[in-house]
């Protein structure tokens, strides 16, 4: 099985379009070693043909013209496209608004739980993919799904987790309880060859939001050959200190970096195969080769994903 990374930043991309702090003017300014990024997405296929793409972002235009696989073939039907499924772990802005570029009548899957279906189905926008061509595909939590596309099976399987998270911040309650979060509207997914038995072998966790690793998550974690994990923040409070926003990681549903209760030290026993950061927000310093965070980062066994990064399982 094949794995890319379309995009590893967070939602607004690195930079984001109106940060005007210390590392989004550097990668504007093109400092040697700063890598624009785009906003999160990954793609997987069992082939090489077939690609199911997990979470369509809104740079999703750009990243197929990024990765030739995700393009038509020259020399086939006049429309057409590789991109066989599209498989959702949230309803945020940064993982849904890309299926809007997604339309012109082309058939393909279209996978998300009952909560992330029902935001489609509230949001008329998307009737733009007529649910007669682009057929929705209900994602069970915690059970095992085989992905198909509109000519069949695509050799991979998924297998969905709720992790703790939040609701999209579009349909934040305030008056709730964690503002009317409920399970379901944030998934981790662990992708399968359909051949691989059983939870070990090759597995590729892809968790691009999650806001603490639950003794759950760990086990799952444990002993996976890939790992793509939550890198939106590396202090929970790093925004505030760059002077570009009051919220923290945890107010946006992102368990930080660093610290007692953060990834890097939650995850420091924890056996896997690698371990990758992804959905990087623009602030996060890990994003500067060579800062004391990217190089904490490194030390604990950690890459940083980029656009582009190819992973063979
Ligand atoms: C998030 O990951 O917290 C969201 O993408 C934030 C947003 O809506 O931009
Ligand atoms: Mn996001």
């Amino acid at each position: 099985m094949k794995a890319r990374v379309l995009g590893s930043a967070a939602g607004g991309g690195f930079p984001q379009w109106n940060c005007n702090a210390a590392l989004s003017r550097a990668v504007r300014q093109g400092r040697p070693g700063l890598l624009a990024r785009t906003q999160s997405s990954i793609a997987t296929s069992a082939d090489g043909k077939s690609w199911a793409v997990f979470n369509a972002s809104p740079d999703i235009r750009s990243q197929i013209a990024a990765n030739t696989v995700l393009q038509p073939d020259p020399d086939g039907e006049p429309r057409q496209t590789p991109i066989a499924a599209v498989v959702l772990t949230n309803a945020d802005v940064d993982h849904i608004a890309g299926l809007l570029s997604l339309r012109e009548r082309q058939p393909f899957t279209l996978y998300a739980t009952a909560r992330v279906l029902e935001t489609l189905e509230a949001n008329s926008i998307f009737r733009v993919l007529d649910p007669a061509i682009v057929v929705r595909r209900e994602l069970p939590l915690g059970g095992t799904t085989e992905l198909a596309g509109p000519d069949g099976l695509l050799g991979m399987k998924v297998e969905t987790f709720p992790v703790p998270g939040k609701i999209a911040l579009f349909l934040e309650d305030t008056g709730k309880k964690g503002f009317g979060s409920e399970s379901g509207d944030t998934i981790g997914v662990a992708i399968r060859p359909s051949a691989t038995n059983g939870a070990g072998g090759k597995t590729l966790l892809y968790v691009p939001g999650c806001a603490r690793i639950s003794d759950d998550l760990s086990q799952r974690i444990r002993d996976a050959s890939c790992l793509m994990f939550d890198g939106t923040v590396f202090e929970d409070d790093e925004m505030r200190l760059a002077g570009v926003g009051e919220k923290t990681g945890a107010r946006m549903g992102h368990m930080s970096i660093s610290g007692a209760s953060g990834s890097l030290n939650a995850l420091r026993g924890v056996a896997v195969g690698r371990r990758i950061y992804v959905h990087i927000n623009t602030t996060n310093p890990i994003l500067e080769p060579g800062s004391a965070a990217e190089c904490a980062v490194r030390q604990a066994g950690w890459e940083i994903g980029y656009d582009g990064m190819e992973i063979e399982l």
